[in-house]
C-alpha cells in the first residue's frame, strides 16, 4: 500500500511538471509572436484582425490550425499561414493556453 502511494504522489508530481513545462513553453514560443501581436496580445495585428486578448483556448487553437492547413482567416491571413506552417501540433495547443492567459 505504502509502495502504491508513493508511486502514485511520484505520478501526480510528474504529470504537474509536464503541465508547467508546456505553459513556459507557450511563453517561450510567443515570442516570436509579440512583433505584431504585442506582448500582452492588446496589439491589433497590422491594422487588421482582432487582438489576441480575452481569446479562449478552443479558439485561438482553431484559428492556429486553421492557418496551417488554409482554412482559416481574412484579408492578411497569408502572414498568419507563414507563421503557423512551422509549428507543431504541441507548439500550437502551448500557444493557444498560452494565449488564453492574455
Ligand atoms: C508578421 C506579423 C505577425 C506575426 C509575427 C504573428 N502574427 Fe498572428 N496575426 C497577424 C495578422 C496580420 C493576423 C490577422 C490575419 C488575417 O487576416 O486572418 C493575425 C491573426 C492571428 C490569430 C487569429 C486572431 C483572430 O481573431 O482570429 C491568431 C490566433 C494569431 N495571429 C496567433 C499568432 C501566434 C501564436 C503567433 C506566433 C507564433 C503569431 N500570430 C505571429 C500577424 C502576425
Amino acid at each position: 500500500m505504502k509502495t502504491m502511494l508513493v508511486a502514485l504522489s511520484l505520478c501526480l508530481s510528474m504529470c504537474v511538471c509536464l503541465a508547467v513545462a508546456a505553459a513556459a513553453d507557450g511563453k517561450e514560443l510567443y515570442a516570436k509572436c509579440q512583433g505584431c501581436h504585442g506582448a500582452d496580445g492588446a496589439k491589433t495585428p497590422m491594422g487588421v484582425g482582432k487582438p489576441l486578448k480575452g481569446m479562449s483556448e478552443a479558439d485561438a487553437a482553431k484559428a492556429l490550425a486553421g492557418y496551417k492547413t488554409a482554412t482559416y482567416g481574412g484579408e492578411k491571413k497569408a502572414i498568419m499561414e507563414s507563421q503557423a506552417k512551422g509549428l507543431s501540433d504541441e507548439d500550437m495547443k502551448a500557444l493557444a493556453k498560452y494565449i488564453s492567459t492574455l
